[in-house]
């Protein structure tokens, strides 16, 4: 047995990973294992921006923050988590300055900053209406591969382990308590146990349930799907946000940052038609708004030629005749290409357009994950109504559910989230690993992967896994996707369930150890498998719209019935059982009246 020992161990290598890695390995061993090589994880594809009220450009405060986050996520948010977000995203973006980030800068040194969808402040002409604030710190349109770099540059500087392209297979449990994991080595087949106070779980988001996707493949949700597997249960998995502007067909996210810089949204008449669905702040509407209103404009024959797209158009030509850009003033070419240089080749490379000089085919993507396992604000790992811990076990950034994105997350909100929460985790664990010792060396903890895997490799391969996948990916984008309806997540429903039954009879074709790529492929598939069942279990449970979920059957938000956080919890073979969790609300007291601090409110842009 090959075996290892450290106080934290981190399954995940993304800015939350690698942040808990900075943090924990300041007072205690540490150690990360990655699927992949850390520079490769999903966090460098993040392109426009990290949110942070610094006041750069325009007054602003977190409490504006704050109250655009709840806002953003339908009031589903938890509040005082969604105020820890907005409050110590400020520090953390100084912290990545002082550890070398090259965020772009204004003409007085200062980090530039630009607007994003859904982020406001009051209207400087007290009307009560909200504008767009400049919030959003960046670094071109490569926010997220600065960010990764920087903190894995730091890592290496501070002396943390890697464990690169190790593959977590399993968690160690005993007793409802994590006492580490399990993992393949990739190049050689071999298995490692993991032994460890605290883990924590940052393997980011499961989009690939979906078939068009802005995530990398590797985007599988080993990390929420194997907690599942233990009896932790998953939360508000029903909503996933649908990025409105991936390339059509392909799903390559096309930031938010183009429609922050005065990009703006055409149908195929040529209409602005976000002044339809939303007034006042059109093309920066919050994502799910704007995704809703391409599928709007499709359904009613307005897509491009009558097909399933629309034009996002970012030329300086068009942006000066609409009067967007952030400046208020006229911008060329040069500045378009300077602020967006990655879109401009994304779209020059997969589409053969140039957004210099035409506007690009745009769909909407499934981007992110709202939901996730479960977490209280210190990042442990919850698994009842009630918050009760488990003992040595953590999740941040994608992979988990702090909810501070609610129903609907912002743009930018989620690179701050790794940030704030990734840092709170290597803390809380750090703290966990100080008080505890370790457990006795587990017993044979590998025993249930190594059957796993020879489960796997003993089977012939009846069918390609690959047709499996297809058939996910298909069923959940027409049933599950943008809009859904009770029929529609029944379809989904039993699809997947027939799906999970011919998975469990095919097998690869390669039976090696070396590189069996093969082999952790369909072990992925497995965990889509489930994350796809629980997406819809809990979607078909919610009988109502609320953010990214939009059930045509119950059109409206129903704060009566519906004001909670879904967990769903695997109860038996293609079994599934919900429980509801209070939304945490911080209410105010002035002279004996009690009010809340967020009051719900019916969201509009
Ligand atoms: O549109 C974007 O640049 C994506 C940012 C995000 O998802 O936060």
């Amino acid at each position: 047995m090959n075996y290892h020992r450290f106080d934290s161990i981190i399954v995940g290598a993304g800015g939350a990973g690698l942040m808990a890695a900075l943090e924990s390995s300041k007072s205690v061993g540490t150690a990360v294992v990655s699927k992949l090589y850390p520079t490769r994880s999903h966090t460098g594809a993040a392109q426009g921006g990290i949110a942070a009220a610094l006041s750069n450009l325009e007054e602003d405060s977190w409490e504006n923050h704050a109250y655009d986050t709840i806002k953003g996520g339908d009031f589903l948010v938890d509040q005082t988590a969604a105020e820890i977000l907005c409050r110590e995203a400020i520090d953390a973006i100084y912290d990545l300055e002082h550890m070398g980030l090259p965020f772009d800068r204004t003409a007085d040194g200062r980090i530039s900053q630009r607007r994003f969808g859904g982020h406001t402040k009051p209207s400087p002409d007290g009307s009560g209406k909200r504008v767009p604030v400049m919030r959003a710190c960046h670094a071109a349109d490569r926010t997220g591969h600065m960010i990764l770099q920087t903190l894995y540059q730091q890592c290496i500087k501070q002396g943390v382990t890697f464990f690169d392209e190790f593959h977590m297979l399993d968690l160690i449990m005993e007793d409802g308590e994590c006492h580490g994991i399990v993992a393949i080595e990739i190049a050689t087949g071999e298995l490692h146990t993991f032994h460890a106070k605290s883990v924590l779980l940052s393997t980011g988001g499961f989009g690939r349930i979906f078939k068009v996707s802005s995530n990398a493949y590797a985007l599988t949700g080993d990390g929420p799907a194997i907690a599942w597997r233990h009896g932790v249960p998953l939360e508000d998995m029903e909503f996933f946000q649908f990025h409105p502007t991936g390339i059509y067909r392909l799903g390559i996210l096309l930031s938010e940052a183009c429609r922050g810089d005065g990009g703006i949204m055409f149908n195929g008449k040529g209409e602005r038609f976000m002044e339809t669905y939303a007034p006042n702040m059109k093309d920066l509407a919050s994502r799910d708004v704007c995704s809703r209103a391409i599928y709007q404009e499709v359904r009613a024959g307005r897509g491009v030629g009558g097909k399933d797209y629309v034009y996002l158009d970012i030329r300086a030509e068009t942006i000066n005749k609409y009067g967007t850009s952030p400046t208020g003033g006229t911008v060329d070419s040069h500045w378009v290409e300077h602020r967006l240089p990655d879109i401009i080749d994304f779209a020059r490379t997969y589409l053969g357009v140039d957004p210099i000089k035409e506007p690009m085919p745009i769909q909407p993507t499934a981007h992110y994950a709202m939901g996730g396992v479960p977490t209280n604000i210190d990042t442990e790992v919850i698994r009842d109504p009630s918050g009760t811990v488990v003992p040595g076990l953590y999740s941040a950034g994608e992979s988990a559910c702090v909810s501070v994105h609610g129903a609907n997350r912002l743009g930018t909100n989620s690179l701050v989230d790794l940030v704030v929460f990734g840092k709170r985790a290597g803390r809380a664990m750090a703290e966990h690993a100080r008080q505890t010792k370790f457990s006795t060396k587990p017993i044979d903890p590998e025993a249930p992967t190594k059957q796993l895997i020879e489960g796997v490799l003993a089977r012939p391969r009846t069918e390609p896994w690959v047709k499996i996948r297809d058939e996910m990916q298909r069923t959940m984008m027409d049933n599950c996707g943008v809009y859904r309806t009770g029929e529609t997540l029944t379809t989904a429903k039993n699809d997947i369930a027939q799906l999970q039954s011919r998975y469990k009879s095919t097998g690869v074709q390669d039976k090696g150890s070396v590189f069996n790529t093969g082999l952790l492929e369909v072990l992925e598939l497995g965990c889509l498998l489930d994350l796809a069942e629980a997406t819809v279990a809990s979607a078909l449970a919610r009988k109502e719209s609320r953010g990214a979920h939009s059930r045509e059957d119950f059109p409206d938000r129903d704060d009566t019935n519906f004001f909670g956080h879904t967990l769903v919890y695997r109860v038996g073979e293609g079994e599934t059982s919900i429980a509801y969790k209070d939304v945490d609300v911080i209410t105010l007291e002035k002279d004996g009246q009690v009010t809340t601090k967020y009051p719900l409110e019916i969201r509009k842009y």
